[in-house]
């Protein structure tokens, strides 16, 4: 990074000087030593140490607490994933799963009396509102606890969201034992089949943290006032809905049933969205310029089952492909990004489109409790940045 550089009266608030610093902007008080960096979209600010995850984004590679994700989504349980996450370490008794489950069967009752006053919102809507009822019930403030009460809360909410009046009672009763069927028979009312298991528990884990971003500083800024657990896995919720981040999950299964809809050409799709300067949701991301480690792990497991994919993920499979010649996305190195396959596999599991960013929030909660705690660990100072008034 070029620091040799010129300082000159900032324009706009003379009694600041300026330093370019490659793409940010050193602001100095002309008659104190305070300074302010300026960084539109904090592209160049680190605002934590982070003990929770790793994400090398030249390999690429990302890492939970020293585990590598690919190797957690084969090998482990999301509840023993979430859980090395939350406390730095995996449990091999399953004390966390039962409590996990166990708060979530807790939970239904409560969140089957909110959903009738909220029967037409989006899933979402009701994870977040059932997290903030579940913070006014908690009687629990310990950190597995919470943690499994905020998990709980969201797995419930999508079980009642499926099943309003609470018809699987059955079946939820015959999956007390592991957190990711419960899921699957409390929305389904079956027992879930192995593919589907597999793809939700895989969704899950891969899903579970990735470092800095929009919706993890959205939960850290919560965190760094004093905030609680509930309302700080609220705000990440909120930030992680918009269409830039991972809201994007639910627009691209709308761009795959319009592709499946009317037949057309891939390239001449994605030619058509670049004349018209659209951004195609499923491509480019800031940190990564070669396709993302989670992308490239369903993209490769798809490759591998070519003869027996469903027509959606042969379509996703070719966006893909034909992403890699166009030029405009080789020159900017804008590469796949995950959600360009999730929703493949939240479809395998037997959910709808329009679930897919609520599901990646149930799934990230786990990460966003991880640095909800990390904060609190290393005392992190209130988020408290500046502006520069015009
Ligand atoms: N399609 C078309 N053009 C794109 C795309 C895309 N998906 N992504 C970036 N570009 C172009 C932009 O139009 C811009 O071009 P221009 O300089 O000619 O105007 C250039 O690349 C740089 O774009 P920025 O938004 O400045 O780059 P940034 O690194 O901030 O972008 C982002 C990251 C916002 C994710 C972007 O790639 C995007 O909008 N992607 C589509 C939405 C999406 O899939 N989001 C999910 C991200 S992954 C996640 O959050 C889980």
């Amino acid at each position: 990074m070029n620091t040799t550089l010129n300082t000159f009266t900032h324009s706009a608030n003379p009694e600041f000087s300026e330093q370019k610093i490659g793409e940010t902007t050193v602001l100095r008080k002309q008659n104190d030593d305070s300074r302010i960096i300026l960084d539109p979209g904090l592209q160049h600010t680190a605002v934590c140490i982070s003990h929770v995850g790793k994400i090398n984004p030249l390999i690429p590679q990302i890492s939970y607490r020293g585990y590598d994700v690919q190797t957690l989504a084969v090998e482990n349980r999301f509840a023993e994933v979430a859980h090395l996450l939350i406390e730095g370490e995996s449990k091999a008794d399953g004390a966390f799963e039962r409590l996990l489950i166990a708060s979530t069967i807790e939970r239904l009752p409560a969140t089957r009396a909110l959903w009738s006053s909220m029967p037409d919102s989006p899933l979402t809507s009701f994870e977040s509102a059932a997290v903030l009822l579940a913070g006014a019930d908690a009687k629990n403030t310990g950190r597995e606890e919470t943690s499994a009460y905020v998990i709980g809360a969201m797995a419930a909410a999508t079980m009642v969201f499926h099943d309003p009046i609470g018809q699987h009672t059955n079946i939820i009763d015959s999956n007390r034992d592991d957190f990711v069927s419960l899921i699957l028979a409390g929305c389904f009312g079956q027992q879930p089949k192995a593919a589907a298991y597999k793809a939700l528990n895989e969704f899950l884990i891969l899903h579970a943290e990735h470092g800095m971003n929009c919706s993890t500083l959205a939960v850290r800024t919560v965190v760094s006032t004093g905030g609680e657990a509930y309302d700080a896995i609220v705000a990440g919720i909120a930030a992680f809905k918009g269409p830039l981040h991972g809201g994007a999950s639910r627009i691209v299964g709308e761009i795959l049933d319009i592709l499946a809809a009317s037949g057309e050409d891939i390239e001449r799709f994605i030619q058509r969205k670049l004349d018209s300067k659209e951004r195609i949701h499923g491509f480019g991301h800031r940190i990564y310029r070669k396709e993302d480690p989670r992308a490239a792990f369903m993209r490769k497991n798809l490759e591998c089952e070519q003869n027996h994919l469903s027509r959606y993920e042969k379509i996703a499979l070719s966006l893909a492909q034909a992403a890699i010649r166009i030029e405009k996305f080789r020159e900017r190195g804008i590469a796949v990004n995950p959600d360009l396959f999730n929703g493949l596999l939240l479809r395998r599991a037997g959910f709808v489109s329009s679930e897919n960013t609520a599901l990646l929030c149930l799934s990230r909660s786990a990460g966003w409790l991880a640095h909800h705690f990390d904060s609190i660990n290393t005392k992190e100072p209130l988020l408290r940045p500046q502006e520069l008034s015009a």
